[in-house]
């Protein structure tokens, strides 16, 4: 029996391959971050791959060095080759939503600072404007939670504390001890001006909209003819 190419692992099998020896690489999150980890994995243990990896999360931190890759902070190096990291949203202006495992903090700080930022989505994440179906994940202290909220409201958004559903009672928490508001919104005119509207509200951290940071998104997409295969875009 045959099964549908999972287009998360071929997209993230072949980001790993853009990556080079000698290089520092930012660990993305998600389920597709996890196939190019693994893949980096094997690289390092077949091919002799010499790389470093700054883990976005937590999660990522422990598969990395499970998979056998030695692991820095960013107190540890200079620069940062290349980033490879999911999106949960991709608009046609490269114009990402990301957030959806809450770790979009460490990811924007590490995506932003890497010379290359290489997005693997499959074609499921691509839409014509963004938040049509993705809230903006915002990271608030929860000291400030209320006000983030009633903020959020009055700015045009519809804010839902992220809970963690049938895993865990009460309030998602993230890797750096904050909680997670989903803000809806109708319509995203522009979303760097929203990105920092968000981020302007005292008590945010910093808010899932990535803007002008992708520098090459590849995209998993199964084709009319049913052979899955690789676009960039
Ligand atoms: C983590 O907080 C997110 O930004 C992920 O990168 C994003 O949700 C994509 O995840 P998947 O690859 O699991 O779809």
């Amino acid at each position: 029996m045959t099964h549908p190419p999972n287009l998360k692992e071929l997209v993230g099998i072949q980001a790993a391959g853009m990556v080079q020896t000698d290089s520092v690489v930012g660990l993305g999150t998600g389920s597709t971050a996890v196939f190019m980890i693994k893949e980096l994995g094997r690289r390092v243990k077949e091919e002799g791959l010499q790389i470093v990896g700054i883990p976005t999360s937590f999660d990522s931190d422990v598969l990395a060095r499970t998979c056998g890759i030695t692991i820095r902070t960013l107190d540890d190096v200079k620069s940062i080759d290349i980033a490879i990291d999911g999106a949960d949203e991709v608009d046609p202006n490269r114009q990402l939503i990301k957030g959806g495992g809450a770790a979009h903090t460490r990811e924007k700080i590490i995506d932003g600072l890497a010379k290359t930022f290489v997005v693997v989505i499959d074609e499921s994440k691509l839409v014509d404007r963004l938040g049509a179906d993705f809230p903006v994940p915002v990271e608030v202290i929860p000291f400030a939670l209320n006000p983030v909220m009633e903020e959020l409201q009055r700015i045009g958004g519809n804010p839902k504390l992220r809970t963690g559903g049938g895993k865990k009672v009460g309030p998602v928490i993230t890797d750096q001890g904050n909680m997670v508001i989903d803000a809806s919104f109708d319509t995203i005119p522009d979303p760097g001006r929203l990105e920092q509207t968000i981020n302007n509200i005292p008590g945010v951290l910093e808010n899932g909209l990535f803007v002008d940071l992708a520098d090459v998104i590849l995209i998993g997409e199964s084709g009319t003819d049913g052979i899955a295969r690789v676009r960039t875009m």
